[in-house]
């Protein structure tokens, strides 16, 4: 499976963006007329790039992740990516019905694999994120980080060249977190898959990403962005991961205050 992913992810090579985002606005209408939730965001995620999007709640991270995943149009802008992208969110939307495996075989099935290459694809994806053996789980069987891991496996599935996942490990436990983490970096650099990450954990944001941008609140925009050249594999408690995190939590927290939230 690992080969049939890289082998994809190969192919971005020819693509010069795996996302482009530009001058993006949208706006809801509520209660007091239109409410401008994302302004004039122009944002590109490179092929086989991670990309972290953090900020504050409601400043409209969803909402962007949405429409790059295309389930809604932006009102302004325009948004091109290189193929469907998959998405993964906090909550895991795996089939209770379905065991593990067959929940990743019907997103195997809705690429049109043939049916006698599912359950070994599926058991591929399964070994990938370290659930071998888990094909004939039930869900409810299933751990909240196991979940993740088959959601990731569904997600994977879908062999698209961008992942959009959003809080995908927010409700989990700090130490199922930090494993998912190691999973997801080992995963990224096997496969080449380009992602784009929504969180507002600044340590995570920089645990995982190349670049991590940093959204204001009401209305979003791009505040700020940084390169995060600290070797892979990191982890959370490592000291540069700290600091950068210390400087971000700063400019993040300037950004709260100045729009008046919390
Ligand atoms: N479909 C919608 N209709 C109206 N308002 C919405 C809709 N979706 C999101 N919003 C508003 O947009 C803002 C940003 O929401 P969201 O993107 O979910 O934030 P985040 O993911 O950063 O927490 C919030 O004020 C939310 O109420
Ligand atoms: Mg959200």
């Amino acid at each position: 499976m690992a080969t049939t992913l890289a082998k994809a992810a190969d192919d971005t090579a020819a693509a010069e963006h795996a996302a482009r985002i530009e001058h993006v606005s949208k706006s809801f209408a509520g209660p007091a007329g239109q409410q401008l939730v994302l302004d004039d965001i122009t944002l590109d995620v490179a092929p086989g790039e991670f990309v972290t999007l953090l900020g504050a709640s409601g400043c409209g991270k969803s909402t962007l992740l949405n429409l790059v995943a295309g389930l809604d149009k932006p009102t302004v802008g325009s948004i091109t990516t290189d193929g469907r992208p998959a998405l993964m969110f906090q909550e895991h939307a795996l089939f209770p019905w379905l065991t593990a495996g067959k929940n990743i075989e019907l997103a195997l099935k809705l690429r049109g694999i043939p049916k006698n290459e599912r359950r070994d694809r599926a058991e591929s994806l399964l070994e990938l994120v370290r659930l071998k053996g888990a094909h004939g789980k039930r869900v409810h069987e299933l751990s909240g980080g196991m979940r993740q891991r088959v959601a990731l496996a569904r997600a994977l599935a879908q062999e698209s060249r961008l992942l959009l996942m959003d809080e995908p490990f927010a409700a989990l436990d700090a130490i199922t977190r930090d494993v998912l983490h190691d999973e997801l970096t080992r995963i990224w650099a096997e496969t080449g898959v380009s992602v784009l990450f929504v969180t507002h954990n600044v340590r995570e944001a920089v645990r995982l990403a190349q670049r991590v941008i940093l959204l204001s609140s009401r209305p979003g925009r791009i505040a700020r962005e940084w390169t995060v050249d600290i070797p892979q594999p990191r982890r959370i408690e490592d000291a540069p991961v700290a600091e950068l995190s210390v400087e971000i939590t700063e400019v993040l927290r300037g950004e709260i205050r100045r729009h008046g939230q919390h």
